[in-house]
């Protein structure tokens, strides 16, 4: 068994590619975001490491609040393009169509599957990013996305995020079913 060190910071597994909304300047802004994460099942709340130079960053501090918006396939160039550009220069809030849920400071798209609205509860300082974590006031999607009253992934069609190779992934074929597969290990 032959290990090969390959450096603390390759990290080749699949990351969920989502937009991160706030307000700057007063207009909606979106940034491209993988270091996403789901944290604390009751109440829930998401994790989302946000680089301190970006404009997102400001407007959630500013705010109080971010949006959380898994993109489809579809969406792939403009997803990439609100991570090749900042809010600080470039205007983004006429990429997507936007509409608000309970929170009046975090904007969602109306073209993805899944939206969250969360209002921050705490911030930890890193040297480069700020990690927020939100609790979830509110989750969105819409019929065409369920199937017997869950979500489908299969019609939501995500995409992920590999680095350092930089490449978007589709999700794959069902392999396995969770808390289910081991039990026979169990004796
Ligand atoms: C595929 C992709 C994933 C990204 N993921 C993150 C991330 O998780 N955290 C982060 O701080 N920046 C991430 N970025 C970089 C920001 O999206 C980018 O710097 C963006 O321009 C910041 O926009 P803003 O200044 O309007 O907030 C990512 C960029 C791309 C293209």
């Amino acid at each position: 068994m032959a290990k090969v060190n390959v450096g603390p910071n390759a990290f080749g597994y699949p990351m969920p590619m989502s937009l991160v909304g706030t307000m700057v300047e007063g207009r909606p802004n979106f940034m491209a975001a993988a270091w996403v994460s789901r944290v604390n099942p009751s109440p829930p709340m998401m994790a989302v490491a946000i680089g301190k130079s970006h404009a997102t960053n400001t407007g959630i501090k500013q705010q109080g609040s971010f949006s959380i918006n898994f993109p489809g396939v579809d969406l792939i160039k403009a997803t990439d393009y609100c991570g090749l550009v900042s809010g600080k220069k470039t205007d983004k809030s006429k990429v997507f169509e936007v509409y608000y849920g309970q929170l009046e400071t975090a904007p969602l798209i109306a073209a993805c599957p899944f939206g969250l609205e969360c209002r921050l509860i705490d911030t930890v300082e890193l040297p480069i990013d700020d990690l927020f974590i939100g609790e979830i006031v509110a989750a969105y999607t819409e019929e065409k996305y369920m199937t017997e009253g869950s979500l489908d992934v299969r019609l939501m069609k995500p995409f992920l995020l590999t680095m350092p190779d930089n490449r978007y992934w589709a999700v794959g074929e069902v392999v396995g079913k969770a808390w289910q597969d081991g039990r026979d290990l169990r004796g």
